[in-house]
């Protein structure tokens, strides 16, 4: 078990090695029924995080502000737009300040080509941990809850599994690609074998699709690329299905959405998911376009894990800050 993680920042998928990410689910798991039991963990108590928030959020925002109250700390949620970083404050200052105040400094800024920067420069100027609640690149709390999710679903053993990462259409906006990122980091590091499914314009980051090749050359597992998505689906033991914007194609929002309404029928319904296996699951980090990029049949359906994936979030996130933080 590998245990030397306090003090880490938690900004990529891959700042955690195998063991590491073995032993945050352990813990995870050990606060999990903890906290069912109605078993004290407050092994953060006196502890502070600075929640800072670039962007919207449900979940992330909910799940490591109950965390920290639950492992006997507090967390303070700070908006952007409250702060003085629009009137000069830089991220060396912010780093630096709230090192000073805080015992962990928390981020979501999705901005494309700033937020992942933003965080980094945090880090460099800060004295305590900076977990990422998700930039333009990566979301790696949501990706622990998911690999914890399918581990509940599918075993501690995910070697041979097939875990579809597919493109899905939606309206809403140009949603960004951390989470398929995350995704094919960090699950071929468990043996499951990977088909990422998009249309062609909707394109990963070229140095994250090295990476991913990279860790399923390293652990033996599958990945593959493949623009249709009920092919990706056939025989499927995870259909992960969700929209991102196509960020490699154009940066602009029209043409993004004009390219992206083309796809509408990349759409998740009963019928796709009856191509995956008998025991085949559906995941969505959520929010998702009900009725668009799936059907409600699906999403409230026998084949949803949604809910049981958003509640991970607080358990895998409880074992990262009181790793990192105590
Ligand atoms: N899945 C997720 O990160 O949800 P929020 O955007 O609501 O935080």
């Amino acid at each position: 078990m590998q245990t030397g993680l306090r003090g880490r920042d938690f900004i990529s998928d891959l700042d955690f090695s195998k063991e590491e990410v073995e032993t945050v689910l352990d813990l995870a798991w050990d606060l999990k029924m903890k906290r069912a039991m109605g078993v004290s963990h407050a092994s953060l108590r006196d502890k502070v995080l600075a929640m800072l928030f670039f962007f919207s959020s449900t979940r992330t925002r909910g799940s490591f502000e109950a965390g920290m109250a639950q492992l006997g700390g507090h967390a303070a949620f700070i908006e952007s737009r409250t702060t003085q970083v629009s009137h000069g404050d830089t991220e060396k200052e912010l780093g630096a300040i709230f090192g000073r105040y805080f015992d962990g400094i928390a981020i979501r800024h999705v901005d494309w080509g700033i937020g992942n920067n933003y965080l980094n420069n945090v880090a460099s100027a800060s004295r305590v941990p900076v977990l990422n609640m998700q930039d333009e690149i990566y979301h790696p709390h949501q990706c622990l809850a998911d690999l914890m999710t399918i581990m509940e679903k599918k075993g501690r053993n995910l070697r041979r599994k097939k875990m579809v990462v597919s493109w899905a259409y939606a309206s809403s906006y140009l949603k960004p690609m951390s989470v398929p990122q995350s995704l094919i980091l960090q699950m071929p590091r468990f043996g499951m074998d990977v088909v990422l499914a998009h249309p062609p314009e909707f394109e990963l980051m070229p140095e994250i699709m090295e990476q991913a090749q990279a860790m399923a050359k390293k652990y033996n597992a599958g990945f593959e690329v493949v623009h249709d998505m009920k092919e990706a689906c056939q025989d499927a033991d995870v259909i992960y299905a969700k929209s991102w914007g196509p960020l490699m194609t154009t940066h602009d929002q029209e043409e993004g959405k004009k390219i992206q309404d083309s796809y509408q029928d990349w759409y998740v319904n009963d019928e796709l998911m009856a191509l995956g296996k008998d025991d085949v699951i559906y995941m969505h980090p959520l929010p998702a376009d009900r009725d668009i990029e799936v059907a409600s049949s699906v999403l409230d359906g026998p084949y949803s894990v949604v809910f049981d994936e958003a509640e991970n979030r607080l358990h895998a996130q409880k074992a990262v800050m009181a790793l990192t933080m105590s």
